[in-house]
C-alpha cells in the first residue's frame, strides 16, 4: 500500500493528531531494494509489514439485526489473518437470529480454514465474567450486559485481549462493499506500522459516503460527521488559542487500537463511543485537566486519520436515525471538562435547530464505562477461561 507522507501534526499537551493521509495505491508491487524517488512524500508499506501486524490484530463486528448478505460479504473482506470476533446483539425470540450468524460465519470459516469468536450480547456467561471481574458500568439492571454498539465493542475489547491480540479495530456489520472492508484493515495496518509509541489510534475518513437520490451522489462529508468534527475542532481552538480543523473522523465508526491505548481509554455508551475517545485522549493528555496515565503520556498518544480510496456504501436509516444519533454525540462534547461556556451554548442551539432537542430540555449526560484497565481483568480472565472455547465457531 502507497499513502501520504506525515505533513502535518498538530500537538495538544502529549498527544500529538496527524492531519489527513490519502490511500494512493491500494497494492504498491513487490519489495524494491533499489530507492525510492518518491520516499519524501509517500510511504509504502510492504506487503509483509502489513501482514505482521494483520496476524496480531482483531476485528472486532458489532451487529444488530442486519441482512445475513451484508454481515457475508463484510467477513469476505477481512483479511485472512486477523481474528475476528463478532459481537451480536440480535433478536432470539421471534426469530433466532443469532444462531443464524452462527451458522453463516461457521461456513465461512469452515472453507476458508480460519477460526473466529461470536458472542451474543446477552450471554449469561459473559455477564457473570463481567460481575466477577467488578464491571457494574457494563450491566443493567437486569444483569446482563447493557444495549448498544458501545457496549458491544467493549466486549469486542475484552475478548481480543483474552485472545493476546496486540491490536483491536471496529468495522460495522452493515456494509455493502467487501473491498472497503478490506481496506479498512489494511489502513489500520499501515497506521500502526508509521505509529512510534505504543498508544496509538487510527481513524478512517471515507473517500465518499454515496447516497442515491435518485442517481448515485458522491457526497463526502456525513450530516453528523461533519457537526461533531466542527465542535471538536472548537473545543481544541479554544484551548490552544489556533483555530484548528484538524479533526476529520470524530465520529469514525471504522477505527483501531493498539490494545494499550484501548486498555486505557473510558467508552461512552451508544453511538457517543467515537467522539467521546477522542475527548478522553483530550482530557486526559492534553496537558490541561490531570494526567491519566503517566505511562502514556511519557509516550504520547498517537493519532493517525486515513483516507480510503473505496467509497463507503452501508444502510442508510434516515433522519430520525440521525438526529438520536446527534443527542449523545454532541453531549460527550457538551460535557467535557474542555468545553466552555460559550460552545456549550452553541452545541444547544445546533440540536434545537436539528430537533434532537427541546427549547427548554435538558441535555443527557453521557453514561460512561469505566477503562477496562480498572478492573480485575485477572478474575474475568479466570473465569472465561472454561467459557472461551464455547464461542469459538470451530472445533479447536
Ligand atoms: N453488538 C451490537 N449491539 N451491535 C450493534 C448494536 C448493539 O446494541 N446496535 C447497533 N449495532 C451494530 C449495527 O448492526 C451496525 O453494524 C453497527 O453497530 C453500527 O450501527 P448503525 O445503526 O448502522 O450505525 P450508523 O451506521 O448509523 O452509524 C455508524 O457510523 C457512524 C459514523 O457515520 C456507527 O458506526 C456510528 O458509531 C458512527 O459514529
Amino acid at each position: 500500500m502507497r499513502i501520504e507522507s506525515l505533513r502535518y501534526t498538530e500537538r495538544f499537551g502529549s498527544v500529538r493528531i496527524n492531519d489527513l493521509q490519502k490511500v494512493l495505491e491500494l497494492d504498491s508491487g513487490r519489495k524494491s531494494e533499489t530507492p525510492r524517488k518518491e520516499e519524501i512524500a509517500v510511504h509504502k508499506i510492504e506487503d509483509e509489514v502489513i501482514k505482521d501486524i494483520e496476524g496480531k490484530m482483531a476485528i472486532v463486528i458489532p451487529i444488530k439485526d442486519e441482512k445475513l448478505k451484508l454481515f457475508e460479504g463484510v467477513i469476505s473482506g477481512i483479511p485472512h489473518d486477523c481474528l475476528i470476533i463478532v459481537v451480536s446483539n440480535s433478536q432470539r425470540k421471534r426469530m433466532d437470529r443469532f444462531r443464524m450468524e452462527r451458522d453463516t460465519l461457521a461456513q465461512f470459516c469452515r472453507f476458508t480454514q480460519r477460526q473466529a469468536l461470536i458472542v451474543h450480547q446477552k450471554d449469561p456467561q459473559l455477564a457473570q465474567g463481567l460481575a466477577q471481574a467488578g464491571y457494574a458500568d457494563m450491566l443493567d439492571k437486569k444483569g446482563v450486559v447493557r444495549n448498544g454498539k458501545s457496549e458491544g465493542m467493549v466486549l469486542g475489547i475484552l475478548l481480543a485481549m483474552l485472545n493476546k491480540k496486540e491490536y483491536v479495530a471496529f468495522i460495522d456489520s452493515d456494509n455493502y462493499i467487501p473491498g472497503a472492508v478490506w481496506e479498512y484493515v489494511k489502513i489500520y495496518a499501515a497506521g500502526f506500522s508509521l505509529a512510534q509509541s505504543p498508544y496509538a489510534m487510527v481513524r478512517v475518513l471515507w473517500h465518499y459516503k454515496p447516497k442515491i437520490s435518485p442517481e448515485m451522489y458522491f457526497r463526502k462529508w456525513g450530516r453528523v460527521s461533519e457537526i461533531t468534527n466542527r465542535y471538536i475542532n472548537a473545543l481544541l481552538s479554544d484551548k490552544t488559542g489556533f483555530e484548528t480543523e484538524i479533526i476529520k473522523t470524530a465520529n469514525a465508526g471504522e477505527h483501531a487500537m493498539t490494545m494499550k491505548l484501548a486498555e486505557i481509554l473510558p467508552y461512552a455508551s451508544g453511538f457517543a463511543v467515537e467522539p467521546q475517545e477522542l475527548i478522553s485522549i483530550f482530557e486526559g493528555f492534553g496537558g490541561i485537566l490531570p494526567t491519566a496515565n503517566q505511562a502514556a503520556a511519557k509516550h504520547g498518544i498517537e493519532i493517525f486519520q486515513i483516507e480510503t480510496r473505496n467509497p463507503h456504501l452501508h444502510e442508510e436509516r434516515g433522519g430520525m436515525h440521525l438526529r438520536r444519533m446527534i443527542l449523545p454525540v454532541l453531549s460527550v462534547i457538551h460535557y467535557s471538562a474542555l468545553c466552555n461556556s460559550e460552545i456549550k451554548q452553541q452545541i444547544s442551539e445546533k440540536l434545537i435547530e436539528q430537533r434532537a432537542l427541546q427549547p427548554e430540555g435538558e441535555m443527557p449526560s453521557p453514561y460512561l464505562i469505566s477503562p477496562l484497565k480498572t478492573v480485575d481483568i485477572q478474575g474475568f480472565t479466570s473465569f472465561m477461561k472454561e467459557h472461551l472455547p464455547t464461542y469459538s465457531v470451530l472445533e479447536e
